[in-house]
């Protein structure tokens, strides 16, 4: 995916600048106006290799990803070592589900304000009958790979970023529950917002935002918009996923979808493409959810907007 051109245009200057503060000066800088780190684009193949590490670690354990599954445990050993090696400071937060063990994987990215810390975070577990590649080995990829561009990039944000890859999602929010109740009010309170990223390569793609917190709305739309492609509000299900824990307790929440199980009308596929009258997922909670059933446009373009959002919103 390429950058839009108003973004190309202004990157030298930032990198300029960059330079500039990087070697203790600010000079040049207009005053009250600090320049903002551009996002990277987030290479799709990153992306797409992570989605068949995920393949093949399913395939290897009786083919899901699943709560309590040798599965799920294997996928958070594979994004923690991506994680560690980058220099982030990971953690597994235990609960129990079902009586079975469940795992939340949390990176902190060393530096910020640690009052103000800006999450992204998605599922990593899938249901138990199949892969889950796009639900949600998409959103999982693509904030791992977001959190390795953080680390290429030695990107040092005013604010602090934690990533999250949450257990146990498909038995009812299980992990991102547990992980906002531990939280002291206080620990809460510092969150200045969550990112959700649950299904966004949807084969037959929506371009969904949630209507949440309008700042972080209108920073997925500023960027769809930059791309010239129209979004809708999500309306499948809202509290259908991770965030919902977040929003009860009062943190600001956002994020994007390309869809599941509801058909996409005419209308959308005349301005998306794709196919009316189809599910915008065929394959959700299906066995036939592999890495196959993505569309890589989709995975291309909410990968960037992932980083776009966790740049945007943490500077
Ligand atoms: N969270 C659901 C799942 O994992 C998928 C889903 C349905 C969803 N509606 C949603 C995700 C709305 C995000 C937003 O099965
Ligand atoms: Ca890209
Ligand atoms: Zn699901």
């Amino acid at each position: 995916m390429k950058l839009p051109a108003s973004w190309r245009a202004s990157a030298a200057a930032v990198i300029a600048t960059v330079t500039l503060l990087s070697s203790g000066s600010t000079a040049g800088a207009a005053p009250g106006s600090p320049a903002l780190a551009a996002a990277p684009d987030i290479p799709v193949a990153n992306v797409k290799a992570h989605l068949s590490q995920l393949q093949s670690i399913a395939s290897a354990n009786g083919g899901n990803r699943g709560h309590g599954r040798t599965g799920y445990r294997a996928s958070l050993d594979y994004v923690k070592a991506k994680l560690d090696a980058a220099g982030y400071t990971t953690a597994v937060q235990q609960f129990t589900a079902s009586g079975r063990t469940g795992y939340n994987l949390i990176a902190d990215w060393p530096g910020g304000d640690p009052n103000k810390v800006v999450m992204a975070g998605s599922h990593l577990d899938g249901i138990s009958s199949g892969p889950g590649i796009n639900d949600n080995g998409s959103g999982s990829s693509a904030v791992l790979e977001t959190a390795l561009a953080v680390a290429r990039s030695g990107y040092q944000p005013t604010k602090h970023l934690r990533f999250a890859w949450w257990g146990a999602e498909e038995l009812g929010l299980l992990g991102s529950r547990a992980y906002v109740n531990g939280l002291s009010s206080a620990n809460r309170a510092k969150i200045s917002g969550y990112l959700n990223f649950d299904m966004i390569g949807s084969p037959n793609p929506g371009y969904f935002v949630y209507d949440d917190d309008p700042a972080i709305e209108k920073t997925f739309k500023d960027y769809y918009a930059g791309l010239g492609v129209a979004t809708e509000i999500e309306t499948e299900g809202d509290g259908r996923s991770d965030h919902a824990p977040f929003k009860s307790a009062g943190v600001p929440v956002g994020g994007l979808f390309t869809g599941a199980s509801r058909t996409k009308t005419a209308a959308q596929a005349a301005k998306w493409g794709g196919t009316a009258g189809q599910s915008f997922d065929r394959c959700y909670h299906s066995s036939c959810d592999t890495a196959s059933n993505i569309n890589d446009t989709a995975l291309d373009r909410n990968s960037d907007a992932v980083a776009y959002a966790v740049w945007t919103l943490s500077q």
